[in-house]
């Protein structure tokens, strides 16, 4: 899957798909990353805060965490001198999915998708399609900083979901939009606290691909939130034309975009552009709302690992100063962004707070 290059056919409402059986039940459902906000600083107008993070594996295992820490930068410092570049046969990408049978070589073939975020997330025993969780993986999957900025980053967007709706959202009733879903963790554990305390969140999950969204649709039963709460649409988040003709514009008070933007080149012209993408989804955005999406940093601390060992394809990781240039570029004003960097320094999460004046 490039999501850049493959626009999806026509939309495709689901109805009520089965959800795919995973193993798992939901007492295993992991708490997210806890935050400690930090201090707010103003770069050319735009604020950012930094947010401590204490990851639930790390704290479990600190010493584990280290090791693998440290064995993922030995690997870096050799790919340094040996000069490997992104797309490049490697001995690391090599020992890392020679064995057809190993976890992690079954994982490769679900990246991108949603499929291999779930046990990010949550290190149960099983990957979604039923194959065990060696312990090499487990090792990755809980320890490498690109796992630890996935929960950090779902973290971080609740945490600025939860403020937005307290500050500012009179209304009982919430309508939240999740664009690219996947298997929407990030937006169900957010909705699960939010449904707790007595919202009625009606949830809109917007994905290219079926399977995630069946791995959805089981996400929500685990996480209990009602079928009658959820609209699910199969369909391509830059096609803003089919898009208007699925949603109305200017009707959510949340949306989210966790994990796409990125995917999406920086290039003002063209419609598969990240700008275009900016500009669809906060055109879905009631004034007032909120809009939240983040971008892998250029200086995340084991980018060679993430793209020449593992070889995450597509991504287009980011400065803090390209992004707020691509926001500017898509026509939204520096007063309604802010930038937040979990301190694992893997992701930015950018809220944008859609003036209540905007069209
Ligand atoms: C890396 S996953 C992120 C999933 C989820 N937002 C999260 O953070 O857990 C990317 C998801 O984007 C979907 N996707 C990629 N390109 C898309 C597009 N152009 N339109 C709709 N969905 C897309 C993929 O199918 C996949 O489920």
């Amino acid at each position: 899957m490039n999501p850049a290059q493959d626009l999806a056919p026509a939309p495709t409402p689901l109805t009520t798909p089965d959800a795919t059986p995973l193993t798992d039940n939901k007492d295993r459902i992991v708490q997210t990353a806890e935050l400690i906000p930090g201090a707010i600083t103003e770069t050319g107008g735009v604020f950012t805060q930094h947010l401590g993070i204490v990851d639930p594996y790390v704290q479990k295992d600190p010493e584990r965490a280290a090791m693998i820490t440290g064995e993922i930068e030995a690997a870096i410092a050799e790919i340094r001198t040996m000069g490997y570049q992104r797309h490049q046969p490697n001995p690391f990408t090599e020992q890392l999915y020679t064995n057809p049978n190993c976890t992690m070589a079954r994982w490769r073939r679900a990246i991108p998708g949603a499929e291999a975020l779930l046990p990010l997330y949550e290190v149960g025993s099983h990957l979604p399609d039923g194959t065990p969780i060696d312990d090499h993986a487990a090792d990755l999957f809980q320890f490498a900083a690109d796992a630890r900025g996935i929960r950090s980053r779902a973290a971080a967007m609740t945490w600025v979901v939860e403020n937005h709706v307290a500050k500012y959202l009179q209304d009982n009733r919430i309508q939240w939009l999740s664009l690219a879903c996947g298997a929407a963790v990030p937006a169900f554990r957010t909705v699960r606290d939010l449904q707790a305390e007595g919202r009625d969140v009606q949830v809109t999950l917007i994905d290219q691909d079926a399977q995630a969204l069946d791995l959805a649709l089981h996400q929500a039963e685990r996480h209990e939130i009602p079928r009658h709460s959820l609209v699910l649409h199969r369909q391509n988040v830059l096609h803003r034309s089919r898009l208007h003709q699925t949603l109305d514009p200017k009707r959510f008070h949340v949306a989210e975009g966790l994990g796409i933007f990125e995917y999406f080149v920086n290039d003002v012209r063209k419609r598969t552009g990240a700008q275009s993408f900016l500009q669809v989804a906060y055109e879905l955005v009631e004034p007032g709302g909120l809009l939240v999406v983040s971008n892998m940093l250029s200086t995340h601390p084991q980018l060679a690992f993430t793209l020449i060992a593992i070889q995450w394809p597509y991504i287009w990781p980011r400065s803090v100063p390209e992004i707020v240039q691509i926001v500017r570029e898509a026509g939204i004003p520096d007063d309604e962004v802010q930038i937040f960097l979990p301190d694992d320094g893997v992701y930015a999460v950018v809220a944008i707070n859609k003036s209540i004046d905007r069209n």
